[in-house]
C-alpha cells in the first residue's frame, strides 16, 4: 500500500494497489551508463520529457545524474523548472516554448533554452534580468518542426550575435533533430547530417563559437556515431526500450526495460460459450472460459486500439485481452486457469519472467513503444525499486 497525500492535519490515507507501474532505477542507471559507452567522447543528455516517458521525471533524472548524465533534456518550461525545484542544479536544456511564455524564471535558473527564429532571440533577450540567457540555436535540417530553415539561418545567427554583443544572451549550442534515425540506413540521416555540418560552418564563418553541437537522439546515439558531435540526447533508450522496434530489440542493444505494469483482478467469472464481452460485444467466448476483470483502461493510458488481442501474463501463461478496452477496465480471457479475485496479472515488463514486453503492446495497438509507456496516466501509481542499490556516494552533476 502506498500513501495518498492528505490535507493538513489528517492522517495520510492508504492507497489501494489496484494497479501499479514498477520502475527499476537500477535499469535506468544501467541504460544511461550503456548509452555513455555508445557515445564515448561526447557528453550525454538524458531526455526526461513527458514525465520521464511516463516513468516519473524526477526519479529518472536523479537516477540518470547518478549514472553520469551530464545534461537533462526537457521539452517544456514546466518540466525544466520542476527539475530545478526538485534540486537539480546541473545543466538542463529545454527546447519548446511558445510566444509570450514567461522565460525570465528559466533564464534566472540557468536553464539552457532554444531559439529557432529571430523573434525567439528577442523574447529571450527581453526575459533577461541579471544573467544572460544560455541559448542553443536550432537549425531545421529537414524535419520541418522547429528551427530555422537554412535560408533563414543567417538571420537567426545575426540576431543572436547582436544580443550576445549586448550581453543579453550567450550562444551555447547549435542543434537539430533527426527524422529517421530509427532507420539508420535511411539517406535522410545523411542529408540531415550534411545540412547540420554546413550550418555549423556557416555559423562559425559569422564568428559564432558554440561550445555544444547536438543532433543525436536514441537511434542515432546507438547506430550513427557520425552524428554524435560532442553531445547526444537519447530519450527512449534510457527507459530500456529500443527505438528500432523488433528489428533490433533492447536486449541486443544492451538495454534493460525499466517498467513493469501490473494489476490485480477486480472480478473473475466463468462464462459459457457464446457470451459476448465488453462494449459492442466484439468478442464472443468460443467455449466455456474464465474471464478476469483488469481494473485499467484507456483512462489510465491503455491504448483502446489494443482491444481484442493485447497480451497479459497470468501465472506463467500468456493470455489475451478480449473485447474492447473500456475507460477504466478491460477483460482478459483466462481460459481454464485456476483464478481468484485479487490475483495479479502482468501487462508488460522486461520479459525476464516471460511477461509481454512494451513492444508487444505497441504491436497490438499498431503504435510505437514510446506511446505505450508515455501515455500511462496519473491514476497508476509509480513504485520505484532498485534491483542493484548503489553502495558508494552518488556522483555527477546535480547530485547533492
Ligand atoms: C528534441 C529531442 N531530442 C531528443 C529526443 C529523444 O528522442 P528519442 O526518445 O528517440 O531518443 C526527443 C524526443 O522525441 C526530442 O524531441
Amino acid at each position: 500500500m502506498a500513501t495518498l497525500r492528505s490535507p493538513d492535519g489528517r492522517p495520510p490515507r492508504e492507497r489501494p494497489t489496484r494497479a501499479e507501474a514498477i520502475v527499476d532505477l537500477a535499469a535506468i542507471r544501467h541504460n544511461v551508463a550503456t548509452l555513455r559507452g555508445y557515445a564515448e567522447g561526447a557528453q550525454l543528455m538524458t531526455v526526461v520529457k513527458a514525465d520521464g516517458y511516463g516513468h516519473g521525471i524526477v526519479p529518472v533524472a536523479q537516477a540518470a545524474r547518478a549514472a553520469g548524465a551530464d545534461w537533462i533534456g526537457a521539452a517544456v518550461l514546466e518540466e525544466a523548472l520542476d527539475l530545478r525545484d526538485a534540486g537539480d542544479t546541473g545543466p538542463i536544456f529545454c527546447w519548446l516554448t511558445t510566444p509570450g511564455e514567461p522565460l525570465a524564471e528559466a533564464i534566472a535558473e540557468g536553464i539552457d533554452l532554444s531559439a529557432g527564429a529571430p523573434w525567439e532571440i528577442d523574447e529571450l533577450a527581453a526575459g533577461v534580468v541579471d544573467r544572460p540567457a544560455r541559448v542553443h540555436l536550432k537549425i531545421d535540417t529537414g524535419m520541418s518542426r522547429g528551427g530555422a530553415v537554412p535560408e533563414e539561418w543567417p538571420a537567426l545567427i545575426r540576431a543572436a550575435l547582436r544580443e550576445q554583443a549586448a550581453g543579453r544572451i550567450e550562444i551555447k549550442g547549435i542543434w537539430s533533430h533527426l527524422a529517421n534515425s530509427d532507420e539508420p540506413k535511411s539517406e535522410v540521416n545523411d542529408s540531415q547530417l550534411a545540412t547540420f555540418t554546413h550550418a555549423i560552418e556557416v555559423a562559425e564563418s559569422f564568428g559564432v563559437e558554440a561550445e555544444f553541437k547536438h543532433l543525436a537522439n536514441s537511434g542515432a546515439t546507438l547506430a550513427l556515431p557520425e552524428t554524435h558531435f560532442n553531445l547526444v540526447r537519447p530519450g527512449v533508450a534510457t527507459y530500456g526500450l529500443s527505438p528500432f522496434g523488433h528489428s533490433k530489440p533492447a536486449a541486443e542493444l544492451g538495454l534493460r526495460p525499466a517498467m513493469t505494469l501490473k494489476a490485480r483482478l477486480a472480478m473473475v467469472k466463468r462464462v459459457p460459450a457464446g457470451v459476448g464481452v465488453s462494449y459492442g460485444l466484439t468478442w464472443t467466448a468460443p467455449r466455456p472460459s474464465n474471464l478476469g476483470l483488469i481494473p485499467l483502461g484507456y483512462g489510465d493510458g491503455l491504448p483502446r486500439h489494443a482491444s481484442n488481442g493485447a497480451p497479459v501474463q497470468f501465472h506463467d501463461a500468456r493470455r489475451s485481452i478480449v473485447g474492447r478496452i473500456c475507460m477504466d477496465q478491460c477483460v482478459v480471457n483466462l481460459e481454464d486457469d485456476d483464478v481468484a479475485p485479487g490475483d495479479e496479472v502482468v501487462l508488460f515488463g522486461p520479459g525476464a519472467s516471460g511477461e509481454p514486453s512494451v513492444d508487444d503492446w505497441a504491436d497490438a495497438a499498431r503504435t510505437i513503444n514510446y506511446e505505450i509507456v508515455t501515455r500511462l496516466g496519473p491514476r497508476i501509481p509509480r513504485r520505484y525499486v532498485d534491483t542493484a542499490p548503489m553502495t558508494g556516494p552518488a556522483s555527477g552533476p546535480g547530485e547533492r
